[in-house]
C-alpha cells in the first residue's frame, strides 16, 4: 500500500544510528545560520496535520518549512477539518498528500494512526505525535540536545521522570537511548510506569534490560540508588555488571534528568487518586551527582519544574524546543531528497512477515487506531513474537497480547494454546484468537479434547 521508495518517520526505528548522526551535523549547519537557507526547498509545500493541540511540533516544522524556502498549509485542530464531519485519517491524507502537499506532518490522538498516515499517502509522512506511542522528532530533538551538550550519547547516565505510561516522547526517547547504550534509570509517579510492551522492546530490540523497580523521588535516588529506580542498560558486554550486580555500578553522576508532566488527556481523573505529583527544583538537585547535569523537558510545563530552576544553567529545556527547527529543517530536507546522507537506511521493518487477523484477533488497546476510527477500514495485524506460548505484538500500537485459541486456516478448525497438533500446523496457515466465542463466530470448530 505504502508507495514504493519513500521515507516516512513514523518510529524513531525508521531513521538508523549512523543516520541520526549525520542529520545532527546537518541541523548544526542549518542553526549556524537559520536565515541562509531558502533556496533548499523552494516550491515545495509542506500539510500540518494536527488533530490534537500543540505549539512546539506544529510551529516549529512550520517554521523549518519557511526558512527552507516552501510554503505551509495547516490543519491547525481537528474540529476544523472535515474529521469533524466523520472523515477518516487515511482519507485525509490520501487527498492532501499530492497534489495539494510534498510532506505531511501528523499528529492524531490515536496509537498507531502515523503509520495509517504513512501507508496511505503518497508523500513522506512524519509522525508529529501518535497517541501515546510515539513522538519520534521530539526525540530527535532531545538526543541532539544531549548531543550536544555532553559531545556524547554512548554510556550517558539518563534519568526519565514522571509519566513515563502515557508519554509518547519517553517511549521513542527510551528506544534512542537504548540503541545508542546510554543507561536509563526510571522515576515513574506512582501508576505511571514504563508500560510492558515499551520494556519488551527495549529487551528484544537494543539488548536493554529493566533489574529492580520501585518508587521514588529525587531526593530518594541520592539517599539509595539501589531501591528506588529501575535500571537498564544496553547489553554489552563491558556493561554486563550494571544490570547483574546493579548495586556495583557507582553512578558519579547523573547526565540528564528527563522530566514529563501528567498527561492528563490521555487517563481518567480516578487514576491520580488525589496524588500530588513530585517538582523538580533547585533543592531536589543539591547533590554532587546533579553538579552538572541537564534538566530536559519536552515542554509544555505544568508544574513538574519549579519555574525557579528555569535560570539555572542546568536547565536545557528551552533550548531543546530552540533546536527543534534545525533539527526538523535537515529531517525534511532529507525525507524530500535535497540532502543525501552517506548512512545506510535501517533495514525494513518486517512486513513480510506481518499476520493480518480477519474475523480473528484483535488489539485490546482502547487507545489504538484497530479499535478507533479504524474499525471501519483496518485489518489488525500483528507480528509474532514469540510462538510457545504465543505473543503477539499489535504492528500499529505495539501492545503485546497472548491468544487464548491457535487454529489451521486450512481446516477452519482451531484449539487452546498448548494443544499438541498445533505444532504441526505451518506458520503461514495458523490463525489465532482471543476466545472460543471469536473463533466459533469466525467459522471455527474448537477442539473438544483441549476446551
Ligand atoms: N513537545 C511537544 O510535542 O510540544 P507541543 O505539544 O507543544 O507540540
Amino acid at each position: 500500500m505504502k508507495a514504493p521508495g519513500k521515507r516516512d518517520l513514523v518510529s524513531i526505528d525508521d531513521l538508523g544510528s549512523e543516520e541520526i548522526l549525520e542529520l545532527f551535523r546537518h541541523a548544526d549547519a542549518f542553526r549556524e545560520n537559520l536565515r541562509g537557507w531558502s533556496h533548499v526547498c523552494g516550491g515545495t509545500i509542506l500539510a500540518t496535520l494536527f488533530f490534537e493541540p500543540s505549539t512546539r511540533t506544529r510551529l516549529s516544522f512550520e517554521s523549518a518549512m519557511l526558512r527552507l524556502g516552501g510554503g505551509v498549509i495547516t490543519v491547525p485542530e481537528g474540529s476544523s477539518s472535515s474529521r469533524a464531519k466523520g472523515e477518516s485519517l487515511a482519507d485525509t491524507v490520501r487527498v492532501v498528500g499530492g497534489a495539494y502537499a510534498d510532506i505531511l506532518v501528523v499528529r492524531h490522538p490515536q496509537d498507531g494512526s502515523a503509520l495509517v498516515a504513512g501507508r496511505y499517502a503518497d508523500v513522506p509522512v512524519i509522525n508529529g505525535g501518535d497517541g501515546a506511542h510515539e513522538h519520534p522528532t521530539q526525540t530527535l530533538c532531545d538526543m541532539y540536545t544531549l548531543w550536544r551538550e555532553r559531545g556524547r550519547l554512548e554510556g550517558l547516565d539518563v534519568v526519565l521522570c514522571g509519566d513515563l505510561r502515557y508519554s509518547r516522547t519517553i517511549h521513542s526517547l527510551a528506544y534512542a537511548l537504548g540503541r545508542f547504550r546510554a543507561n536509563i534509570i526510571t522515576i515513574p509517579y506512582p501508576g505511571f510506569e514504563m508500560p510492558k510492551y515499551v520494556l519488551e522492546k527495549l529487551r528484544k530490540d537494543y539488548g536493554v534490560k529493566a533489574t529492580s523497580a520501585s518508587l521514588g523521588d529525587l531526593q530518594d535516588i541520592v539517599a539509595d540508588r539501589s531501591s528506588a529506580a529501575a535500571y537498564l542498560t544496553a547489553s554489552k558486554p563491558h556493561q554486563q555488571a550494571l544490570f547483574t550486580e546493579l548495586t556495583e555500578h557507582h553512578v558519579d553522576r547523573i547526565d540528564a534528568i528527563y522530566m514529563t508532566r501528567a498527561q492528563r488527556e490521555r487517563y481518567g481523573s480516578e487514576q491520580e487518586g488525589g496524588m500530588t505529583f513530585p517538582k523538580l527544583s533547585e533543592a531536589s538537585l543539591r547533590s554532587e551527582m546533579f553538579r552538572d547535569t541537564r534538566v530536559m523537558h519536552p515542554l509544555p510545563r505544568v508544574d513538574e519544574i519549579d519555574f525557579e530552576l528555569d535560570k539555572d544553567p542546568r536547565a536545557v529545556y528551552f533550548r531543546q524546543a530552540e533546536f527543534g527547527v534545525p533539527m526538523r529543517m535537515a529531517l525534511m530536507a532529507f525525507l524530500l531528497g535535497k540532502i543525501q546522507l552517506d548512512a545506510k537506511p535501517p533495514a525494513l521493518r518486517g512486513e513480510a512477515n506481518y499476520l493480518s487477523s480477519v474475523g480473528g484477533f484483535v488489539c485490546r488497546n482502547e487507545r489504538c487506531i484497530t479499535m478507533g476510527e479504524g474499525r471501519r477500514y483496518l485489518i489488525p495485524e500483528f507480528q509474532v513474537l514469540a510462538e510457545q506460548p504465543p505473543q503477539l505484538a499489535c504492528v500499529y500500537c505495539g501492545r503485546v497480547r497472548a491468544p487464548a485459541l491457535v487454529g489451521d486456516r486450512t481446516q477452519n478448525r482451531c484449539a487452546a494454546v498448548g494443544a499438541p497438533w498445533i505444532d504441526a500446523v505451518a506458520a503461514a496457515d495458523r490463525i489465532y484468537f482471543g476466545s472460543e466465542e471469536q473463533a466459533v463466530a469466525a467459522g471455527f470448530s474448537v477442539d473438544p479434547e483441549v476446551r
